[in-house]
């Protein structure tokens, strides 16, 4: 028995991959392998159930030689591929990500309005015609529409052109006290260059309730704008004009890059326009049933690409789209 054995676990120590380890089940366990053969002969054994037994036994260690080699060689095969790796090597970091710029200044301005109490609301990009113009108090063939020229998809709706579309909605929605921004994805009709883009962001703001005055206008987005740029710049509000605001004012903000004092930037001006704003027009709180006697309002919206590239220095409004990663690896939220 010992000999046999010894026989067995030489012949699966020779076997160096599965086809050798093939041969050497077939060998022994086979049709005509060698302890098939005896169970074959067993019969002309003397004491056949001792004989059998011992044939058992051989089977079953030519079954767990076959195991313990298989093992052996998988064990083999590994070390082998791991041969010249340092497995102490840290591992590869995954690359992380880093915000978009427009991301960036979007989360910027709206953590500045809400640690003023405002509120966040969105709206549609695919618009009603209704919200978009004719509730902000444009006439149907009123000039201002033309400035807004977009995308329309059928007879009633289009892209919209700006933020302001929800004002109305969330006047409709809930009643004053109001403190609202509402920032998101706005669509133009216009040919892309370093100051124009088809798509673009806004975000818009509004405050509904009795008593808000131009001053609160004023209040409100000096202290934004001095928390955005810094709190040496100054704004001056020059008339303007929207349909729906009356009055109505552009935002400018003393020139970021030289602070004032004139520069290319600012086109020797030393004043940078940020934002549009007013009051909000008495037609636009009529359209959504709140008493112009009783209630009032200030609204605003900036184009956030052009407060980004004031930021950042950025003199292209292309480089927020073309996804260049050595234009957006430079912002690190
Ligand atoms: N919606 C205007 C635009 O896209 C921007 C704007 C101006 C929004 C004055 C306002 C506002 O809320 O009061 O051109």
């Amino acid at each position: 028995m010992e000999e046999i054995k010894k026989n067995i676990t030489a012949d699966a120590d020779a076997a160096s991959d599965q086809a050798g380890l093939a041969q050497f089940k077939a060998k022994y366990l086979g049709k005509k392998g060698a302890v098939t053969e005896m169970f074959a002969s067993l019969k002309d054994a003397a004491d056949k159930k001792e004989a059998g037994r011992r044939v058992n036994e051989l089977k079953m260690f030519v079954e767990s030689e076959y195991t313990r080699r298989e093992t052996q060689l998988l064990e083999e095969k590994k070390a082998g591929e791991l041969k010249g790796i340092d497995v102490t090597l840290p591992a590869y970091r995954a690359a992380k990500g880093t915000s978009h710029p427009i991301t960036i200044v979007m989360e910027e301005i709206k953590s500045i309005f809400m640690s003023m109490g405002f509120s966040i609301e969105e709206g549609p990009d695919v618009e009603e015609d209704y919200y978009n113009f004719t509730a902000l108090n444009f006439p149907a063939e009123h000039p201002a529409r033309d400035m807004h020229d977009t995308f329309h998809i059928d007879e009633t709706h289009l892209l919209r052109t700006h933020t302001s579309p929800i004002q109305v909605r969330t006047m409709e929605k809930y009643p004053p006290p109001l403190k609202v921004i509402a920032p998101g994805r706005v669509y133009r009709r216009d040919a892309m260059d370093a100051t124009h883009s088809t798509v673009f962001h806004q975000v818009e703001g509004f405050m509904v309730d009795e008593n808000i005055r131009f001053s609160d206008l004023k209040g409100v987005l000096d202290l934004f704008t001095k928390e955005l740029f810094g709190a040496d710049l100054k704004t001056r509000f020059r008339p303007s004009f929207f349909p729906f605001t009356e009055p109505s004012a552009e935002v400018d903000v003393q020139c970021v890059a030289c602070r004032g004092k004139g520069c290319g930037v600012c086109k020797n001006t030393g004043w940078l326009e940020i934002l549009g704003s007013g009051m909000i027009h008495p037609n636009v709180l009529r359209a959504v049933k709140i008493d112009p006697e009783k209630y009032s309002g200030f609204a605003f919206g900036c184009g956030v690409e052009r407060i980004a590239m004031l930021k950042y220095g950025i003199d292209d409004m292309r480089l927020f789209f073309e996804n260049d990663l050595r234009f957006l690896k430079q912002f690190n939220s």
